[in-house]
């Protein structure tokens, strides 16, 4: 790396020499000049005059079509842990798409920096033709970029290029020791019940921050995540993505043939991860029937503690996934929740009895990472990272995942009654009273 690193400067610096040497030419010349040398070398810089201050269009929404229409970009991202690079969290389409490259600008001086980006489709595609993938850059050696654009080709018109702000560059916001990432909320998402059950049992476990990446939801539910927006806790990330691509609700191309899986989660999930790197110490990668359930320990946060302390080097924390089917029901009329009946979705107080274990059947898992270690994420693994993933035992916590049964036709008593849930009552029933009050159906 380092050698090469060295040839291109050299390569570089001679080609200023050169360029400096006709100045006659116009922008574009210049431009068609430069991207002759940067199919040599992969890396190139060329001054440009200050006329140009970061020129482009401004990227404002979570995801931005180029004009290939085969890549979908969601957001640039500093990454210094090995090289010292731009990381694009981006969709693309892992057969059609060949060749990208970062357009980075220096804000001062005007300067372009033009890197190509090294196309990582992540390995977990299941079969779709797009996938998550990371358009991996070399920034400027000497300077800090804090704007790019993407385009398909080294040379073009800039004016015309999305121009992106590279986040992460200073870490902002506040540390929280706890968020929660949802990816992909959609449907018309009316599970309104069993949402509020699952925030307030998250902040009882210590969430810090929810996020929740959010293509569709019913307007009560809306009314709900303006509630949690009010108090701080939720940050919505639209997501938008079946305007642009058609999106399975399964997670295999072969359970649904569409060109990406399940609106796009993978992706979501690994922006999350970048997202929160410097303002959580932990990220919980869950769906939102899902709750990292600690049987040992009363919260998140003395649990991580003994955790990280057995593991220091662990990174991703995984944890088995049990279902309590929405399907069975365990009476509560020791609890005094009658006011909870006018509320659309899922009690899960009511479900307090899971699937057992089957012989021979894996157990997909769901993480706590460390989004320091983190480089790339699957659902149930960590694809990349620096430190290794540790599977969590299940009487150290488990995943309370209530929804429809996976072995339907299991006979209730080969059930087993798991009662951890209830431990909570007091406090999860008085704040869920509190928001069904505020929100007043
Ligand atoms: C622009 O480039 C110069 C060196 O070429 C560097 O000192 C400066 O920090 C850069 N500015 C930005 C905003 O990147
Ligand atoms: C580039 O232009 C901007 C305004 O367009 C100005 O503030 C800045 O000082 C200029 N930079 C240089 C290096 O001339
Ligand atoms: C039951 O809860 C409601 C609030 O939802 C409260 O007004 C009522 O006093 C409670 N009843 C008892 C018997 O605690
Ligand atoms: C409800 O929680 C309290 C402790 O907060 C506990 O003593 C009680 O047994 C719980 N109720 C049930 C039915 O588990």
């Amino acid at each position: 790396m380092s050698s090469c690193w060295k040839k291109s400067n050299v390569v570089a610096g001679f080609a200023i020499i050169i360029i400096m040497s006709v100045i006659t030419l116009s922008y574009f010349e210049k431009i068609n000049f430069v991207s002759m040398l940067v199919h040599e070398m992969n890396i190139f810089s060329t001054p440009i005059p200050n006329t140009t201050v970061c020129k482009g269009i401004p990227a404002h929404n979570t995801i931005t079509p180029l004009k290939d229409s085969r890549t979908f970009i969601i957001a640039p991202y500093f990454d210094n842990r090995k090289n010292k690079m731009t990381r694009v969290i981006s969709i693309v389409h892992h057969k059609d798409v060949k060749e990208l490259y970062c357009w980075f600008c220096n804000s001062s001086s005007g300067e372009i920096y033009i890197s190509k980006a090294e196309i990582d489709v992540h390995s977990d595609r299941f079969d779709f033709p797009y996938g998550a993938t990371d358009l991996k850059c070399l920034e400027p050696k000497d300077w800090e970029p804090r704007f790019v654009s993407i385009h398909w080709s080294p040379k073009g018109d800039i004016d015309q290029l999305p121009l992106f702000e590279i986040r992460n560059r200073d870490p902002e916001g506040s540390l929280v020791d706890f968020t929660v990432c949802i990816s992909t909320m959609f449907g018309e998402y009316n599970n309104v019940l069993q949402f509020v059950q699952s925030m307030e049992m998250y902040k009882i476990l210590g969430v810090g921050r929810v996020v929740i990446y959010k293509n569709s939801c019913s307007p009560l539910m809306q009314k709900v995540l303006d509630y949690y927006i009010a108090e701080g806790i939720v940050e919505i990330i639209p997501w938008p993505i079946d305007s642009y691509l058609k999106v399975s609700s399964y997670w295999h191309h072969s359970m649904d043939p569409k060109d990406i899986g399940y609106y796009g989660q993978i992706t979501a999930l690994n922006d999350c991860v970048y997202r929160n790197m410097y303002r959580s110490r932990y990220v919980l990668l869950n769906d939102m029937d899902e709750i990292i359930l600690p049987g040992k320990y009363s919260d998140w946060k003395t649990m991580m503690q003994n955790l990280q302390e057995q593991h220091p080097d662990a990174g991703a924390f995984l944890f088995e996934n049990h279902i309590f089917p929405k399907t069975v029901f365990t009476p509560t009329d020791m609890f005094n929740i009658s006011s909870w009946s006018t509320v659309p979705g899922v009690n899960i107080l009511s479900h307090v009895v899971r699937e057992p274990d089957r012989k021979n059947v894996f157990n997909p898992r769901k993480i706590i990472i460390d989004p320091n270690k983190v480089v790339q994420t699957s659902v149930h693994s960590v694809l990349q990272m620096y430190g290794n993933s540790i599977e969590v035992p299940m009487d150290v916590a488990l995943i309370y995942h209530c929804r429809v049964p996976q072995q339907v036709d299991l006979p209730r008593e080969s059930l087993i009654k798991d009662t951890t849930l209830w431990r909570y009552n007091v406090s999860l029933i008085g704040n869920v009273n509190k928001v069904i009050q505020q929100i007043a159906v």
